[in-house]
């Protein structure tokens, strides 16, 4: 091998290597919309001196992923047998009326507010942001079947396994769509707040 051709593979190696890269394994984002994440990466973002900016927009999603938690713990607990049929739809049916409140209400900011606002600000980033709206349609769908069937949960006494299953099957799937979408959109959004 030529001292070009090693010189030329090193680099090759040093690019791969400095490549900024995105926190979920099944991340949609670009290597392109990256660049200020390279400048503001994770490990900062909760620094003195980018946290004033950027904690509010964590703590939401923070909290919204401790309700998903608490959702799947209580519906784990009802299919071990761990609690009874009352204590399960007592303890989850508020619980999964507030949870969908609570998405709704951010999502509503999002894409009315901040998102088209960033657009204006990185026109560069418009793609990935189109991935996060095309998110938020897709978990109101979710969204919108885990109502009907907490309703059908709210006014149903008598045992219904069925029901419990389906409820179980909708947390799982907004969970993992949640876990991808508020990952891509703290990559995407946190260097944002903290850099502007
Ligand atoms: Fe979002
Ligand atoms: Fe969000």
């Amino acid at each position: 091998m030529t001292a070009s051709a090693q010189n030329s593979n090193a680099q090759d190696i040093d690019v791969g290597l400095l490549a900024p890269t995105p926190r979920h394994p099944d991340s949609r984002l670009e290597t392109d919309w990256l660049f200020l994440y390279e400048k503001l990466p994770p490990n900062q973002w909760l620094s003195a001196d980018y946290i004033y900016k950027t904690s509010f927009w964590l703590s939401i999603h923070a909290d919204i992923r401790k309700r998903q938690h608490t959702l799947t713990q209580i519906s784990d607990a009802y299919h071990a047998g761990d609690i009874e049929w009352s204590e399960y739809r007592s303890q989850i049916s508020s619980r999964i009326n507030q949870y969908i409140f609570k998405l709704h209400q951010h999502h509503n900011i999002e894409d009315t507010g901040y998102f088209p606002q960033f657009i204006r600000m990185y026109p560069q980033l418009k793609a990935g942001f189109e991935i996060l709206d095309r998110d938020h349609v897709h978990l109101d769908a979710l969204l919108n079947e885990l109502q009907v069937l907490n309703s059908r949960l709210a006014s149903n006494n008598t045992e219904d396994e069925a029901l419990s299953k389906q409820v179980h099957q909708r947390l799982i799937n907004t969970s993992e769509l949640l876990s991808q979408h508020f990952t891509d959109e703290e990559d995407l959004v946190i260097p944002i707040l903290g850099l502007n």
